[in-house]
């Protein structure tokens, strides 16, 4: 299997790694085909993402896109935000194998979960359509 340089880099040093104690908005998501799964924190300031990390139990091809996904939201409107892909996050590192490419499935989810998250902690109406695979943990 080939990886990009991109994606052997953002597997070796990941950006972004770790908790954001109060955070805005918690993503928490299972990839139902392998069982990883991902945990993706914002911060969130006048509707845009100011910060985000990542805490990836999972493969490499998992890891660099957590990586890229947080790197990618920041300075994002939530809407922008929305709008991100699993592969655009696959593009933006150069491309996955195919096999992979669920994978990148983990990350647009974490996200979207993140951001599902942050409207309902406002209590407000989520305009976010979760997918399958989502194991929130109890509030
Ligand atoms: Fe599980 Fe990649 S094999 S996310």
């Amino acid at each position: 299997m080939q990886y990009s340089t991109k994606v052997m880099e953002h597997f070796a040093n990941p950006h972004n790694v770790g908790e954001i104690p109060d955070a805005d908005g918690v993503g928490y998501v299972g990839n139902p085909v392998c069982g990883d799964i991902m945990q993706l924190y914002i911060k969130v300031q006048d509707g845009v993402i100011t910060d985000a990390k990542f805490k990836t139990f999972g493969c490499g091809a998992a890891i660099a896109t957590s990586s890229m996904v947080t790197d990618m939201v920041k300075g994002k409107t939530i809407d922008e935000a929305l709008k991100i892909s699993n592969r655009a996050v696959a593009e933006a590192l150069d491309g996955l194998p195919p096999v992979k490419m669920h994978c990148s499935v983990l990350a647009e989810e974490a996200l979207a979960s993140a951001i599902d998250d942050y409207y309902k902690k406002r209590v407000l109406p989520s305009p976010v359509k979760l997918k399958v695979g989502h194991e929130h943990e109890a509030d």
